[in-house]
C-alpha cells in the first residue's frame, strides 16, 4: 500500500499500464481504478473488494465521445452527458459487441455503466491513458464509501500492491446518480445519487422511472444506526444537522447551518470517525428529502436496515 501525490500522475499512470490498481479521487467518492481492457485486472478489481461477481463495475472515461467506442449512444444519453458530463452521473447502455472493454465489468448483463468525473486529477489521469478506467468505490464490498486517501487506505488494508492518489477530500461526497438508458423509451433511475432525479427531469425534459434496484452491497458501518432522532443516550454517537440535540458521548456536524450540500460531502467520513469511537450506536438527526438531501436519506435508510 503506497499514498502518492496527486502531483505524481506519471507514476499513477506507470501503475495502471503495468497491470497495477490505483485508487483516486473523483468529484463523488474515490474510486478503485484499473485497465478496464484487461479480464485479468477487472478480476484484480472484484477481488481486493471481495464484490461479488454478479454486481457489474462502470467505467470512467475522459469524455462522453470516447466512450462511443463501447457502448449503443442514444438521443437521450445524449442529451444527459450534455447537460451533466464531466459530472456526478453514471449512465447504462447496451455495451457493443466489438467493445474492447472486459465483459467481467457487465457481470453478465450485456450493458456497461459509464461515467465521466468531474475532477481535474481524475480528467487528466484518464486523458493520459489509452484505456478507460474500471472504477467501483474504493472500499471493501459493504463497507462504506470513501472520501479521502486515508479511509481508502484503512478500507482497502488487505489489498497489498495498492497505490492511492491523495487527492484531498472528495468534493461531493455521495456516489453518482444512475440512470439507466440501455432501453431508450424506458429511462430507470437505478441509484439515488448527487445529482438530483428533479434536477434531470428538468434538465432533460423526460421522467425517470423508479426502478427497485437493490445495490449489493450496502453502506454498512459496524455499529447500529438509528435515523431520524430526536433524543439521544449517554452512550450514543450523534450524526447532528443543524441545531444538535445534546447528551450523546460523541457529536459531529455534518452541518450546523443546515447545507445539505456540506452534509453530503461529510457524510461518509463522519459516519467512519463515529464507526471507529466506543459508542454503543449512531444516531443520526433527521435531514430533509430535497436535492441531494434525498440521496442522504436513501444511503442512511439502507445503512439502518437490519442485515437479514
Ligand atoms: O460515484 C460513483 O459512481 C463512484 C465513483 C468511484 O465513480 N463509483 C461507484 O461505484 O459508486 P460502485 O461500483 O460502488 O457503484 C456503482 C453501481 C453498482 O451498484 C452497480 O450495481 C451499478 O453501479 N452499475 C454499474 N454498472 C452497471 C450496469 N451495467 N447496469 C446496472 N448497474 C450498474
Ligand atoms: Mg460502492
Amino acid at each position: 500500500m503506497k499514498i502518492i501525490k496527486a502531483g505524481d500522475l506519471n507514476f499513477a499512470c506507470e501503475v495502471l499500464r503495468s497491470g497495477g490498481l490505483l485508487a483516486f479521487p473523483t468529484d463523488t467518492v474515490y474510486g478503485l481504478g484499473g485497465d478496464a481492457y484487461s479480464d485479468e485486472v477487472v478480476t484484480k478489481i472484484f477481488q481486493s473488494k471481495n464484490r461479488s461477481p454478479f454486481n457489474p463495475v462502470s467505467v470512467c472515461y475522459p469524455s462522453f465521445c470516447k466512450a462511443y467506442l463501447d457502448v449503443e449512444i442514444n438521443s437521450k444519453a445524449k442529451l444527459l452527458a450534455e447537460k451533466f458530463f464531466p459530472g456526478a452521473l453514471t449512465v447504462v447502455l447496451k455495451k457493443k459487441i466489438n467493445s474492447k472493454v472486459s465483459w467481467i465489468c457487465s457481470a453478465g448483463g450485456d450493458t456497461l455503466g459509464i461515467r465521466v468525473p468531474n475532477n481535474p486529477i481524475a480528467l487528466s489521469l484518464l486523458e493520459r491513458l489509452d484505456f478507460p478506467l474500471a472504477a467501483p468505490s474504493a472500499n471493501a464490498s459493504s463497507e462504506l464509501s470513501t472520501t479521502t486517501a486515508q479511509s481508502v487506505c484503512e478500507s482497502l488494508k488487505s489489498c497489498e500492491n495498492l497505490v492511492i492518489l491523495d487527492g484531498g477530500i472528495c468534493n461531493l461526497g455521495i456516489e453518482s446518480t444512475i440512470v439507466d438508458l440501455s432501453v431508450e423509451s424506458k429511462p430507470k433511475i437505478l441509484r439515488r445519487g448527487a445529482i438530483s432525479q428533479e434536477e434531470i427531469e428538468e434538465k432533460c425534459g423526460f421522467k425517470l422511472i423508479e426502478a427497485n434496484h437493490s445495490e449489493f452491497s450496502h453502506y454498512k458501518p459496524k455499529k447500529p444506526i438509528i435515523i431520524n432522532v430526536h433524543q439521544v443516550g449517554k452512550k450514543d454517537a450523534l450524526l447532528a444537522f443543524g441545531d444538535p440535540i445534546f447528551g450523546a458521548k460523541y457529536c459531529l456536524n455534518l452541518s450546523s447551518n443546515s447545507n445539505l450540500t456540506e452534509a453530503a460531502k461529510n457524510l461518509f467520513l463522519m459516519l467512519r470517525k463515529l464507526d471507529a469511537t466506543d459508542a454503543e450506536k449512531i444516531c443520526v438527526m433527521p435531514i430533509p428529502k430535497i436535492g441531494i438531501g434525498t440521496a442522504i436519506n436513501d444511503k442512511l435508510e439502507k445503512a439502518a436496515q437490519k442485515d437479514n
